[in-house]
């Protein structure tokens, strides 16, 4: 039997007569980069929240590393090790970049200086460094998301959750960004990534989930998921259709 760091097993959630997400399923494997994609309000977020105990599913299970945490607390999910980014980027404005990422580590220790310490080397490995004094309200979005990225690295996962991690930033920013995640990736960091910017996510994904109105109507290659009808009309709808047709 194929063993799964991840397993979503038939979540479903609702909120009131609104299935925002109906008996979702997918396995990810350590050292997996697995994509989420969809439209808007296909659920993708609600998903994430499910998964790392921001909501408690109506129904089905979420196992991580042989435990069932369904249910279960988020900073307790992260002390297991899998954390996550939130779409709306958050920091907190009062403190610096330094102090941002060491509330991270503090879910690993309650020593200011191990702390700081950890912070330290993360800063180091994303390229902050220069800016661990600056204000976290006076970056740049491109920044503001390294520094979201950076905090949660602080935590020491194994697994990282990405809601729209590049939303907002320029061609550079972006390819900076994958740089990254794919650097972390071969140190051995396992990612679930909710994208819509397809040419960021389908060069560096091994699998996509495609959701539509909360239930998943696709998992496979990237290739085969670019290429698949349902997926054409449900995501990129119009936009392609115009495209195609004036070629
Ligand atoms: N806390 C909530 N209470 C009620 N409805 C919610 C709640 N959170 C999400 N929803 C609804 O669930 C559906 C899925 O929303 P969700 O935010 O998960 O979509 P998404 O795929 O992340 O969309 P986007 O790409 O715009 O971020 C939407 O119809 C949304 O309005
Ligand atoms: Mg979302």
């Amino acid at each position: 039997m194929e063993s799964y760091m991840m397993s979503v097993d038939n979540v479903t959630m609702k909120f009131g007569s609104l299935v925002a997400n109906s008996n979702v399923s997918f396995n990810v494997k350590e050292g997996e980069i697995v994509s989420l994609i969809g439209p808007n309000g296909a659920g993708k977020t609600t998903l994430f929240n499910c998964v790392t105990g921001f909501y408690k599913p109506s129904s089905g299970k979420v196992i991580f590393n042989g435990a069932d945490i369904t249910g279960v607390r988020p900073d307790k999910i992260a002390k297991l090790g899998l954390t996550r980014t939130f779409q709306i980027v958050k920091p907190l404005k009062s403190m610096t970049v330094k102090e941002n990422i060491m509330t991270g580590a503090f879910i690993r220790t309650n020593k200011f200086s191990e702390a700081e310490k950890i912070a330290e080397e993360v800063m180091e490995r994303i390229n902050l460094i220069e800016k661990r004094d600056y204000l976290s309200s006076s970056l740049t979005i491109a920044d503001k998301k390294r520094l979201e990225i950076a905090r949660i690295l602080a935590t020491q996962p194994k697994m990282i959750m990405l809601d729209e991690a590049m939303a907002g930033l320029n061609q550079t920013e972006i390819k900076e960004v994958m740089k990254l995640i794919v650097t972390l990736n071969k140190q051995g960091m396992t990612f679930v990534i909710v994208e819509h910017i397809m040419e960021a996510i389908m060069p560096i994904s091994d699998r996509v989930v495609v959701l539509n109105a909360g239930v998943k109507i696709l998992e496979d290659i990237p290739q085969n998921v670019v290429n698949n009808d349902e997926v054409i009309k449900a995501y990129l709808g119009e936009k392609y259709h115009a495209k195609n047709q004036k070629s």
